[in-house]
């Protein structure tokens, strides 16, 4: 460990979050893991463990591979080689991830279809077209609840604003109550103000006893944003990504983002993810 890599913390902020109270059970265990496409290695030689109930963000050059790792996370890539396994909640090592929420910069949705349809789509989907059961229906008005939506449910998305779409789309995640919800840049696009009441937000549905949620990794670009949020950091290097470092962030939840330990921990991240790009 380098001398960077102790944990952040502010003088007023000793206490660790109450996420990360107890004891844990593995989420995500990587060991040796690589991953590349073709002739090209994008992540190299990397090993972790993320455990449950933890929020992590992936923070690293742009191109390195945080959203290729994100994919192998959701099995949507093979590694090429070591090994990456889920654990859901009942303990089981599994190859797929039973319960997997996935959200993107852009909130894709179908323009011709209403914010309640929308969420309902992989619901559809997974019928193969078939009608939705009025059980899908109340669990996807339960879950534009969550996200403050459930007056717009009759809402198209342009008329919704870019926070509001996005609300849809991590709505749409949730539709699956999953164990884990991994989220690609999710708030990327917006504007800070907007992006700040979305991180609380999550922050909320997060705890909440509402959904089956218990762990949380996102690719960020936003510093701020990884230290608001997040238990841990890790910070990749240029690709072949490795992992360079795994900073644990010890403020007290909910954190304060004027203060000047916030400030400091920023800084801290902001510093070693120079020093390594
Ligand atoms: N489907 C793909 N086929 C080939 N190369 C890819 C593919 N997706 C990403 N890459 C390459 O892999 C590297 C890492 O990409 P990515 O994981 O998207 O980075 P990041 O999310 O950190 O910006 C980049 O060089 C990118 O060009
Ligand atoms: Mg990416």
């Amino acid at each position: 460990m380098s001398a960077m890599s102790k944990p952040l913390s502010g003088a007023e902020c000793e206490a660790s979050s109450p996420q990360s109270a107890g004891p844990r059970q593995a989420a995500i265990t990587a060991s040796d893991l690589c991953i590349g496409y073709g002739d090209l290695s994008v992540i190299d030689n990397v090993s972790f463990r993320i455990d449950q109930r933890e929020f992590v963000s992936l923070l690293g050059p742009s191109g390195c591979g945080k959203s290729t790792l994100l994919r192998a996370i959701a099995g949507l890539l093979t590694p090429t080689s070591g090994s990456l396994q889920l654990q859901n909640s009942a303990n089981e090592v599994t190859d797929s991830k039973p319960r997997v929420g996935l959200m993107f910069q852009k909130p894709l949705l179908l323009p011709w279809r209403t914010t309640l349809e929308n969420v309902l789509l992989p619901v559809e989907i997974e019928l193969g077209g078939n009608r939705v059961s009025s059980i899908d229906e109340a669990r996807a008005r339960e879950v534009l609840s969550l996200v403050q939506l459930s007056s717009f449910e009759d809402a198209y998305p342009k008329q919704l604003s870019g926070g509001m779409q996005q609300r849809v789309a991590l709505a749409r995640a949730l539709m699956s109550d999953p164990d884990l919800l991994l989220l690609d840049e999710p708030f990327g696009a917006l504007d800070e103000l907007t992006r700040e009441m979305l991180n609380e937000e999550l922050l909320e549905i997060w705890r909440s006893a509402d959904t089956r949620l218990k762990t949380i990794v996102m690719v960020t670009h936003s510093i701020p944003e990884a230290v608001a949020l997040s238990d841990r950091v890790f910070v990749f290097a240029a690709r072949p990504a490795k992992l360079a470092e795994v900073v644990p962030v010890e403020l007290e939840h909910p954190r304060d983002l004027e203060s000047q330990a916030f400030a400091k921990s920023v800084s801290y991240v902001r510093r070693l993810i120079r020093s390594f790009s």
